[in-house]
């Protein structure tokens, strides 16, 4: 029997960050943040000077990539290339956009398959992304997609960014957020899109612990 699988996906800003961290505590289970591997290899491409546009080159760096997940005593989860922290160059607006670019691109996608599977390990796995409960983990014993509108999820992004000290503006943050989305659901491999079997929670007017609990009360009912 493979070890277990519960799959959080949706775009970006809609809590499936918090939720399957959230999650991954409770359960004691392992946790895959896929985006981040996309997000890595965007940020080695800018690193190493390769064109986002060459698929070619962008295949063989993210089938070479050296990343490496370790928790800080916060137990917050830093993200190492070639064993620098790199964790705040990922989550920066560029690196979101380069992000989206490389995963658009099919043989990236495919370069990076076994390295998520690798993650499913007992006690158990939950996994955040796009396409966790669609291509990577199809036979996921629990899958989530949650969503909540573009505005709702720049002005969360907004507050995010603010609270971090940075500057930013709120009308941008939306625009990219739109683009983004565009892209991830109009790619021709693996779009963003709930699997037939996903829970889909819209968390526009929820707050994100009434999210957590009726993710509970599935995960309770599962067994
Ligand atoms: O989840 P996160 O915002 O960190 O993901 C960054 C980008 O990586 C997304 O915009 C998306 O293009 C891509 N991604 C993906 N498939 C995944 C996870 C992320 O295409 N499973």
């Amino acid at each position: 029997m493979p070890a277990p699988v519960i799959t959080v996906d949706g775009p970006s800003g809609a809590g499936k960050g918090t939720i399957s961290h959230m999650l991954s505590e409770h359960l004691a289970w392992r946790f895959l943040d896929s985006g981040a591997l996309y997000r890595v290899t965007g940020q080695a491409c800018l690193l190493e000077g390769v064109a986002l546009a060459d698929s070619a080159a962008v295949t063989q760096v993210a089938r070479h990539l050296d990343v490496d997940f370790k928790a800080d005593p916060q137990g917050e989860i830093l993200v190492f290339y070639k064993g620098q922290d790199v964790s705040r160059a990922i989550r920066s607006e560029e690196g979101g956009r380069a992000a989206s670019k490389v995963a658009a691109i099919a043989s990236v996608r495919e370069a990076l398959l076994q390295r998520q599977r690798d993650f499913r390990q007992l006690p158990g796995l939950v996994a955040d992304g796009r396409d966790m409960g669609t291509v990577v983990f199809p036979d996921a014993t629990l899958k989530f997609f949650l969503t909540a509108s573009a505005a709702e999820r720049a002005e969360r992004r907004y507050r995010q960014l603010l609270a971090k000290g940075e500057n930013v503006s709120l009308p941008r943050l939306l625009e990219d957020i739109k683009e983004r989305d565009a892209r991830d659901s109009s790619r021709s491999v693996a779009p963003l899109l709930p699997a037939e079997d996903a829970i889909v929670i819209d968390s526009t007017a929820t707050p994100i612990a009434a999210v957590f609990e009726q993710v509970m009360k599935e995960v309770t009912a599962k067994g």
